[in-house]
């Protein structure tokens, strides 16, 4: 019960310190007449957690998944105390494959005093109550529908959960915790298929950029209009705008980072959505992996989901207002979809099981890697730490161990 898991500490947590200089003053939070939380939430902790004193909170959302998973371990290595929030929709829109309870359980042992909220982020008052209760000093959002092709068969689910689902957490932050840093996991699709029309030329075993001007890859100012994106892209889109605008319109710290492929050993992968885990849990059970288009060279950035959770660590600790960021693996992290069949045999000795689909999926790049100059030149303590060798490494071990592991 959510109103059970407050401590005195949390009175005191909530006098935050001033903004950072780069901000103006936000507005005072108001406050909402909202029903208490204890009647709609489920709250699962870690037992026998004390937390300190002064310990500031981190609430995420889609807390058991890749990328939510990866920040909650990060953060509370930092001192955070965690709350998640997740309710495995990731199985209502893959199916059992898509589970990710597995995590969840993973968090709950490990984590010192993390708190599991089973909520979803399209119940707008369920929302509002749990940021209005745990008061966080960060909002980490990567709760999403996140798969292209998954979106057109659900477009109403698809839209509620991308767009609705931000907006209702970003309201929550304006009202509940308007000084606290908002990280939002938007994603490149919210480019269309624009980069494909960049003049590319075809080596041995992957696409590349022709255009000298993309020499580091795709930039923040590359458009987003008028180009096809997919469901999924438009309603990443409607999210990424409405988090710069609370950041530009409310003053909010906010930022929406455009994810490239991100990826690591704690990914659900499956066909749909997760390609490197996908592609490598294929390898190891011998199953075909299909290859859609492209002649199999299409170009992905990787990055590993703890690159992401670091950066969105730095970004909490001199947050910038309404801010964009093209997060990906950079082109020394690309690969392609036969140069990554090669680097996964390389560590599971065995052979790729493949079938080439003549088709490409709608939308999908042929050559995408994100140039991270800006990232760099904002928080210049942040940059790749794990190559794409080392990830791949971790895939394929974090799948073998899974594989192994009892059931539940
Ligand atoms: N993985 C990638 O390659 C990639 C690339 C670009 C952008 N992104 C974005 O990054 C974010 C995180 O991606 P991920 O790979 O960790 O995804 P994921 O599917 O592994 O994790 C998302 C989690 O959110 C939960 N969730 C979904 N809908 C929910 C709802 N309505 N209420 C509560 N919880 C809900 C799911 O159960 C899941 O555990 C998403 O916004 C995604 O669009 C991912």
């Amino acid at each position: 019960m959510a109103g059970a898991v407050m401590s005195e500490s949390d009175s005191v947590i909530r006098r935050r310190s001033s903004p950072p200089a780069v901000l103006r003053p936000s507005p005072r939070p108001r406050r909402s007449g909202l029903r208490s939380p204890s009647r709609s939430l489920k709250v699962r902790r870690a037992s026998a957690y004390t937390p300190s004193f002064m310990a500031k909170k981190l609430l995420v959302t889609g807390s058991s998944g890749l990328i939510g998973s990866e920040v909650c371990v990060f953060f509370s290595q930092q001192g955070f105390v965690v709350h998640g929030m997740d309710n495995n929709q990731r199985a209502v829109f893959f199916g059992p494959q898509g589970d990710t309870r597995w995590n969840q359980q993973r968090l709950l042992r490990e984590l010192p005093g993390f708190q599991h909220h089973e909520l979803d982020i399209r119940d707008r008052a369920g929302v509002l109550a749990l940021v209005q209760e745990v008061r966080p000093d960060v909002l980490v959002h990567t709760a999403a529908q996140p798969s292209h092709d998954r979106a057109a068969a659900i477009p109403f689910d698809d839209f509620d959960t991308n767009a609705v689902g931000t907006l209702n957490l970003l309201e929550a932050a304006r009202q509940a915790c308007p000084e606290s840093p908002f990280v939002h996991m938007s994603t490149n699709k919210v480019y269309g298929d624009a980069p494909n029309r960049i003049a590319l030329a075809e080596l041995a075993t992957r696409w590349d950029y022709a255009d000298p001007a993309y020499a580091h890859g795709i930039p923040e100012t590359f458009t987003i209009d008028q180009s096809k994106h997919s469901l999924f892209g438009a309603s990443k889109v409607a999210a990424d705008v409405m988090v710069q605008e609370y950041g530009r319109y409310f003053n909010l710290p906010t930022c929406a980072l455009r994810g490239g492929c991100l990826t690591g050993p704690n990914h659900t992968g499956v066909e749909l959505h997760g390609f490197l885990s996908y592609l490598v849990k294929c390898n190891l059970e011998g199953r075909e992996y299909r290859v859609f288009g492209y002649k199999g060279k299409q170009v992905r950035d990787n990055i590993h989901s703890l690159d992401v959770a670091r950066f969105m660590f730095a970004f909490s600790q001199a947050p910038r207002a309404g801010e964009v960021y093209n997060l990906g693996g950079g082109k020394a992290n690309s690969c392609s979809i036969y140069e990554a069949f090669a680097l996964t045999e390389k560590f599971t000795g065995k052979k790729q099981v493949h079938a080439y689909v003549d088709q490409n999926r709608v939308g999908d790049h042929i050559c995408y890697y994100s140039d991270l100059r800006k990232m760099r030149a904002h928080y210049p303590s942040w940059n790749i730490s794990v190559s794409l060798e080392e990830t791949i490494r971790q895939i394929v071990e974090a799948w073998k161990q899974r594989e192994a592991a009892p059931a539940g």
